[in-house]
């Protein structure tokens, strides 16, 4: 007689761009139930093959207290609840699978202790670079390397509105929607173009990476609006391309620099050539050298790769041990000491409108020079009739508030600066 196949059963907290792409993916694998679907809206029509509409429910908390749950996946984003129901799952003895960058970046501290106290696992793979393998690799076949410096673009919707604002000289208001239109955008698209998707990513993956923990409050954010197509023109003329990079160094001190803001990349590097909604990861450390992983960012597919992903590597250990996948624990107890962004060290593109007076170059110059800021290159393109200059500046690499205060005394002496851009070093 043919022995019954035991099912894992899951609980879907979410079904909408990333929720729909999991329940799509998991009628492949017939060792998985999804048991209960939870939404917001149960009117909602959902154009999706296959569902049962009696699975489904708006009340998530049938899910995280039914006892028959083995494994819940959490993709319905932001706060409140997630926070409450997987902590209500993790105590009533769940694994939990979440694409929740907030969340984690937030409030990682409390659940990962809370998973450690229930001997249950938090795997998040879809929450820092979508589709891209990240977390699984740096805690097991990278897990022997002592990392030092991560350079990133972590958010496919800005990588996708820089791109085509560059390539194709779209207007940023119309690409904006097409991103959100593709399901690359978060419910409310500020926190993708003021940055705080990649800073939460960049929090939790420098946490890992660095084997401190880095708190949301100490990561410097700066987002994309403020970007002008002829930043972009002029990157191209000086042999670069504008991404908005999160990145994270840690010196031998222990010191930590962790950031998300617009820079000019090289063309000859490997960020500048990573278009639309791809994303990746360089990561720079020893016995590895430098690695980076590329892939796509974001969309209902692609983070559903990830997320089943981890459902699957739950799948096969459940029942094992007590004590399954320890390397996907939490391990560090310490919180990373972070530098503050007036303190580091970054060269500057600056573009300034200036009156074309006799000597214009030369007073920007001196301001700089007084304030210990070595110039690579002054370039004064053109004069408007209105007696107009623009003038492009990029320096050596100087102190963050050396440039701060520069800036304000160019500015001070009637000149505008139209952007202050940091540039890769
Ligand atoms: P979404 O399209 O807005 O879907 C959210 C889903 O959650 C919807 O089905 C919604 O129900 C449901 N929901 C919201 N509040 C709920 C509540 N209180 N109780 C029950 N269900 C609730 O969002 P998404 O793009 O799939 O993103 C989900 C998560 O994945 C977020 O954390 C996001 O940051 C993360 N993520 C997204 C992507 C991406 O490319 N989109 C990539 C990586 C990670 P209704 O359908 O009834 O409205
Ligand atoms: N809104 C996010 C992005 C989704 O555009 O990258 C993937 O985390």
């Amino acid at each position: 007689m043919q022995k019954e196949l035991q099912k894992v059963k899951i609980g879907l907290i979410g079904l909408g761009t990333v929720g729909s792409g999991v329940f799509k993916t998991l009628q492949n694998f017939d060792n998985i139930e999804i048991s209960k679907i939870a939404v917001r809206d149960i009117k909602k029509h959902r154009n999706i093959q296959g569902l049962d509409l009696s699975l489904i429910t708006d009340d998530p908390y049938e899910i995280v207290n039914s006892p028959d749950i083995d494994i819940v996946t959490e993709v319905i984003g932001g706060i409140n609840p997630a926070f409450d129901l997987i902590s209500t799952a993790l105590k009533n003895g769940k694994h939990i699978v979440t694409a929740n960058k907030e969340l984690l970046a937030k409030h990682g501290k409390e659940l990962f202790t809370l998973a450690q106290e229930n001997n249950r696992v938090i795997l998040y793979e879809a929450a820092i670079a979508g589709g891209i393998p990240l977390i699984m690799p740096i805690k097991t076949v990278l897990s022997g390397n002592r990392i030092n410096k991560i350079e990133a673009i972590l958010n496919g919707t800005t990588n996708y509105i820089l791109t085509k604002m560059d390539l194709q000289n779209a207007s940023y208001n119309d690409v904006l929607k097409e991103a959100q239109e593709l399901g690359y955008a978060e419910a409310d698209p500020t926190g993708d173009v003021e940055g705080y998707d990649a800073a939460y990513k960049i929090t939790t993956l420098a946490t890992i990476v660095f084997g401190k923990r880095v708190k949301l409050e100490n990561v410097y954010r700066e987002g994309i609006t403020k970007i002008r197509s002829q930043d972009m023109k002029a990157a191209n003329d000086l042999g670069y391309k504008i991404k908005l990079i999160a990145s994270g160094k840690i010196d031998e001190n222990g010191k930590a620099d962790v950031r998300v803001h617009p820079m000019l990349v090289a063309k000859k590097s490997t960020l500048a050539h990573i278009d639309y909604v791809t994303n990746a990861v360089s990561l720079s450390g020893h016995p590895i050298g430098d690695i980076t992983l590329s892939g796509p960012g974001a969309g209902e597919f692609p983070t559903a790769s990830s997320v089943v992903g981890d459902i699957l590597t739950l799948v096969s250990e459940i029942g094992k041990s007590d004590n399954i996948l320890p390397m996907m624990h939490c391990k560090h107890t310490v919180d990373a000491d972070v530098i503050n962004i007036s303190d580091t060290i970054n060269k500057y593109y600056i573009s300034i409108s200036a009156r074309n007076n006799i000597g214009v170059i030369g007073k920007i110059g001196t301001i700089c020079a007084d304030n210990h800021i070595s110039l690579a290159s002054i370039v004064q393109k053109c004069v408007s009739d209105d007696n107009t200059a623009d003038i492009t500046v990029i320096t050596e690499p100087v102190k963050e508030c050396d440039m701060q205060k520069a800036a304000e005394l160019i500015k001070q002496d009637g000149n505008k600066i139209n952007s202050l851009i940091r540039v890769q070093i």
